[in-house]
């Protein structure tokens, strides 16, 4: 089997085996277990072929299913109509995601290093940044999503507070959710991490595994969220609990207080889900970012002892296979980015060709993969390939 690198595991799950690379005996296997390690991110699309087969295939092939599978039966009913359908056009709603996204991670920094240099925080300006991420979301969440991808590895500690607020509350209305409970959503994915800005620095950018002492600090990040959220009178529980148990997992062997599935609260296994797939799509410092439908796929492997297994399916329905602002190329050659997935068609959403198929740049136009039925997506390719970044083209074709 093979390894995935799982990004800040080092500072957030001292368990968790990370050093990327191919496994290939069970003596191997054997001794990680022995060092104390606990768990590790497994990449089936890397993995040898008996690995891959005993779980099913591509990763595209295995998502596939899981969109199409039958809703679940258990839990409240899901929504017949698409609550993510598009209030507006792109075009329409681009220029002020972008405008709102710059504006985003600019108050959330300020508001995370005045908490660490004051120990106030601003609730009413993360508010007011959760107000605007939630009502773009709900205008056309394609638009907000393919911005996203705007950050650089230099502002992750914002644009994770950013990204998992804007993810939180698209997944929550994908289930169905109320306007109020949307926002709530919100709230709780954009202060998740909120205790982080609270632990030393030199634990935060080490470059190195930590010490046991070090690790015991760092995993005290969610309660001091929690006990800091405490004191904000007018907010739900249901947001503090996301700080409380981000990092708890649903087979007991999370933090800080290994709370079974049972006992962790919906909002809680939400942040779970959307914390490391914006953790694991991120580039950083130290590595590349993981191809969006891979992350999903890894995520689908965590599913039952990390993650809820219901509601990780459910992620990947909202997310589709193919995300808003994925780079694809297509079966004729061309290269297209994203811009609306069809949760009925994930195969086939709509995209944007912006290079012929000898990959020189063209006019943009746009093409419904449903209506070109003898047009496929032929692979997905990483944010920037053949020099095509989504948040330029696109503001780029929906200039008047
Ligand atoms: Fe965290």
């Amino acid at each position: 089997m093979y390894i995935a690198d799982t990004a800040g595991s080092a500072l957030d799950s001292p368990f968790m085996y990370s050093t990327e690379g191919l496994i290939n005996t069970d003596e191997e296997i054997k001794e990680i277990a022995e060092q104390g390690f606990m768990e590790a991110v497994v990449d089936l699309k890397q993995s040898n072929k008996e690995w891959a087969a005993l779980y099913g295939g591509s990763t595209k092939e295995l998502l596939a299913s899981v969109i199409d599978a039958e809703a679940p039966t258990s839990g409240p009913p899901l929504p017949q109509k698409n609550p993510l359908e598009p209030q507006v056009e792109l075009k329409e709603e681009l220029p002020r995601a972008a405008t709102l996204y710059t504006h985003a991670l600019k108050t959330t920094q300020r508001i995370l290093q005045d908490f660490k240099n004051t120990g106030e925080l601003d609730v009413k300006a993360g508010s007011i940044v959760v107000k605007g991420i939630v009502s773009s979301v709900l205008r056309n969440a394609n638009a907000l999503q393919a911005i996203s991808k705007l950050r650089s590895q230099d502002d992750y500690t914002f644009s994770h507070c950013v990204n998992v607020s804007m993810l939180t509350s698209m997944f929550c209305r994908h289930l169905g959710h109320s306007d109020d409970s949307v926002f709530d959503a919100g709230m709780g994915g954009f202060f998740h991490d909120l205790g982080k800005a609270q632990m030393p620095a030199k634990l935060l950018t080490a470059a190195r595994r930590l010490t046991s002492e070090e690790f015991a600090t760092m995993r005290g990040h969610p309660r001091i969220g929690y006990d800091y959220l405490i004191k904000v009178s007018d907010l739900p529980e249901t947001v503090r609990l996301a700080a409380l148990e981000h990092h708890e997992r649903i087979d007991g062997t999370g933090y800080p207080d290994a709370k079974h599935g049972e006992d962790i609260s919906m909002l809680g296994k939400i942040v779970s889900i959307v914390d490391v797939y914006d953790a694991l799509s991120s580039r950083r410092v130290y590595k590349d970012a993981i191809l969006p439908h891979r992350v999903l796929g890894l995520l689908y492997g965590m599913r039952a002892h990390d993650l809820d297994a219901e509601l990780t399916e459910q992620f990947i329905r909202c997310m589709s296979i193919y995300p808003a602002g994925s780079i694809v190329k297509l079966s004729t050659g061309e290269i297209a980015t994203v811009t609306q997935i069809s949760h009925t068609t994930p195969l086939q959403p709509k995209v944007l060709i912006v290079r012929d198929a000898h990959t020189v740049p063209i006019t943009p136009y746009e093409l419904d993969l449903v209506a070109a039925k003898d047009i496929s997506i032929a692979a997905c390719l990483e944010h920037g390939a053949f020099g095509v970044y989504p948040e330029r083209v696109l503001k780029i074709a929906t200039t008047p």
